[in-house]
């Protein structure tokens, strides 16, 4: 069996590159501050998802020393669909970095990268090869179906870590890193699919092993799951007389941290919706409405039963809370789940872009935590 080579990956992805609105097109010099900031974006999301929000970012953020002077509540509102919050607090605080500890200019390498807070093996890996071809490895799911594929690695994941990352390393070229990595990306993304793979159109059909062998879906191995618990909670929509809506900010550490939300009961295994008026943030004639509103964070799954009312002109926010005008509702740095509640009260109109979003999450994290 032949052995694989970067020269096919790379004459394939010259011709098959894809178009994405953080790439440098062929003979431009990639912009370090773009790669890291779609490496940031795309950790466990897709790059559809990540696309409008990347362009509407830049837009906002320019520049690394934009987004380092910009005040936090804006990031997050900027964030705010994406998921995973505590990214964007990373994000954040890696432009602070960058400007104050590194005149502005991000590090070249990956040891560089990775003392920068959010920035991990992959992220490091990835920035330093695609932004500064540093022969570098960055190994996301995707790649490791590629690896694993290409070299029938049977070892489950993610014990079989470190032996991907061992094979990624050993292919990548001196010359061309960063278009190496772009490639792997690539070819995971569009040929090396987890469902039916296009092994016809693949540049490395003749040395894969696991084609060889007519058994690439097996790969790459998994460890057997752990089942998801399912927590319930219920949720407070209260609009005034004028519109605005009842809002309260969660506390700065933790699950959503720091993001807005209506006010709601604790989320736990044993919650009972049928005594949710106990947890009602205010008195009101309370309506609980049909259904429930469910979201998958990476350790549990959430039902949530709300709870609607309408209040009287001049009705004061409880303490720790605050009336949001409805005109402005749309700058809350509300995360999915929450636009999800307030749209199940008030109608699809005021979050389509939630919706969107968390349908295209990705299912599988690949580091850390929901929050
Ligand atoms: N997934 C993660 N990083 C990516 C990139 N730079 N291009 C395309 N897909 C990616």
């Amino acid at each position: 069996m032949p052995e694989p080579r970067a020269d096919d990956l790379l004459a394939w992805y010259d011709r098959h590159r894809r178009a994405l609105p953080w790439r440098a097109r062929p003979g431009e010099r990639p912009d370090p501050y773009r790669v890291w900031l779609s490496e940031v974006m795309l950790q466990q999301t897709t790059v559809m998802a990540v696309k409008p929000y990347f362009e509407r970012f830049l837009a906002r953020f320019p520049d690394v020393e934009a987004l380092a002077g910009a005040p936090s509540e804006e990031v997050m509102s900027a964030w705010a669909g994406l998921g995973y919050y505590s990214r964007a607090r990373n994000l954040h605080a890696c432009a602070k970095a960058v400007v104050a500890d590194h005149g502005g200019r991000f590090p070249d390498t990956e040891d560089g990268l990775r003392t920068l807070p959010g920035i991990g093996a992959y992220t490091a890996g990835a920035i330093a090869a695609i932004a500064f071809d540093r022969v570098a490895a960055a190994v996301d799911g995707n790649v490791e179906r590629v690896m694993t594929r290409l070299f029938a690695i049977r070892e489950p994941m993610p014990k079989a870590k470190a032996a991907v990352r061992e094979a990624t390393l050993a292919l990548v070229p001196q010359d061309r890193p960063g278009d190496f990595a772009q490639g792997l990306m690539d070819l995971g993304a569009t040929i090396c699919t987890p469902r039916r793979p296009a092994c016809a159109l693949c540049p490395w059909m003749a040395p894969c092993a696991a084609r060889r062998a007519g058994e690439a879906a097996l790969y790459p191995v998994k460890a057997p799951k752990k089942t998801r618990e399912t927590r319930r909670g219920a949720a407070f929509v209260v609009e005034r007389a004028d519109g605005a809506i009842l809002l309260r900010t969660r506390p700065p550490e933790g699950l959503l941290g720091g993001m807005a939300e209506p006010p709601g009961s604790a989320w736990e295994v044993g919650y009972d919706p049928k005594h949710a008026i106990l947890d009602a943030p205010l008195d009101a004639r309370w309506k609980r409405l049909d259904g429930v509103v469910r979201h998958v964070f990476t350790h549990f799954a959430l039902e949530v039963t709300v709870l609607a009312a309408r209040v009287a002109p001049g009705t004061i926010a409880p303490e720790g809370m605050r009336f949001s005008p409805r005109e402005t509702l749309a700058d809350e740095p509300l995360p999915s789940v929450m636009k999800k509640i307030l749209a199940h009260a008030l109608g699809p109109a005021l979050a389509p872009a939630a919706a969107t979003q968390a349908a295209e999450a990705k299912p599988k994290p690949r580091r850390g935590r929901a929050a």
